[in-house]
């Protein structure tokens, strides 16, 4: 039997970090054992806000595809390109924003809440409204079944259904309407005890070498009310501690939890002993991207690879899309 259709994508903005890994990538290099598996760079979006100043953007894609492939997305299992290498979805991008809503564009949560979170930068443009449309083209173009991301993502999951729908009607069934896959995501927050995010410049990295972790470690908020060492502190509103929830063993984690809630670990101990767990988690992936890097023909090949499987759909794709809007001679 074949295998179901996954896609999914990342906007090129930089180095991965935790949040990354397990918000999505974690979950993809599981996917790709049982599921023809899409993965894009998709340069083209991270121009909806950041078109003005490209100068970094190689650099981001090299980036990424450095994480991806050190974090165990294996290049002969799924396809892992740059958006931009593959025309065909700015063809079926523009031939899909003929049939969709603006006031669909408009409605949309993340579109709102981003022109509020930007207000100030010039993002008030046709191809930021779009966003939600380009990404529909980026499943759509594969006929995808599935589409593994966060919660975040729900609004543009549904925009890509609708627009699905609304071909199909129009011009007879061509697309399925793709699901999200969600998993639950595991919880960890920045270092400073937010949400873990680039912006907020709290992030542990995956390339960050074992000088950097300890010392970003070191700076992590604790419990606030734990002054000094033997008082008796409260894992659950610990950082620290949801880091050593994933990267501990069970019977250290829960030795932990009763030292430290007995008073008899201090901070520095516990963090030291989190910092070594989570060195020793990154270490594959550290020396896996330190290999890749010293062969960025070799990433470039494989990117290059990825796109001709990806274009090999596309195309097919967008023969059939081109036939039943009649933009092809009857022959
Ligand atoms: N919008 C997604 C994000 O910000 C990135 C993305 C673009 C994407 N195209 C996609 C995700 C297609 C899944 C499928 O995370």
């Amino acid at each position: 039997m074949a295998k179901d259709i996954i896609m999914s994508g990342m906007r090129p903005t930089g180095k991965l970090h935790l949040g990354n890994y397990f918000g999505a990538l974690e979950n993809w290099v599981k996917l790709q054992e049982q599921y023809k598996s899409y993965h894009a760079i998709v340069d083209w979006h991270a121009l909806t806000t950041a078109y003005e100043d490209t100068s970094q953007l190689q650099d981001n894609i090299m980036d990424v595809a450095l994480d991806w492939l050190s974090a165990g997305l294996n290049p002969d299992k799924c396809s892992i390109y740059v958006q931009s290498d593959v025309k065909e979805i700015a063809e079926l991008f523009l031939l899909l924003s003929m049939l969709t809503p603006v006031s669909w564009l408009e409605r949309c949560p993340t579109y709102k809440d981003q022109l509020k979170q930007l207000e100030g930068r010039n993002i008030a443009n046709f191809g930021f409204l779009g966003y939600p449309c380009l990404m529909a083209t980026d499943i759509l173009v594969f006929k995808a079944k599935y589409v593994p991301v966060g919660e975040d993502q729900v609004p543009h999951l549904e925009m890509s259904r609708e627009i699905a729908r609304r071909f199909n009607t129009i011009y007879g069934d061509t697309f399925p309407e793709p699901d999200a896959l969600l998993t639950e995501a595991k919880v960890l927050p920045g270092v400073d005890g937010r949400k873990m995010s680039k912006s907020y410049e709290n992030a542990i990295y995956l390339s960050d070498t074992p000088q950097e972790i300890r010392s970003k470690v070191g700076n992590m908020i604790t419990d606030p009310k734990r002054i000094r060492k033997d008082d008796p502190g409260s894992p659950d509103v610990c950082s620290v501690y949801s880091f050593h929830k994933i990267f501990s063993q069970l019977a250290d984690i829960e030795d932990t939890a009763q030292m430290c809630k007995s008073g008899t670990i201090g901070c520095v101990a516990c963090k030291k002993k989190m910092a070594q767990n989570l060195t020793a988690f990154l270490e594959p992936i550290r020396s896996k991207r330190e290999q890749l890097e010293a062969h960025p023909d070799t990433v470039r090949d494989i990117l290059n690879e990825g796109a001709k499987k990806a274009r090999e759909t596309a195309v097919v794709t967008l023969e059939e899309v081109r036939e039943k809007m009649n933009l092809k001679a009857a022959e």
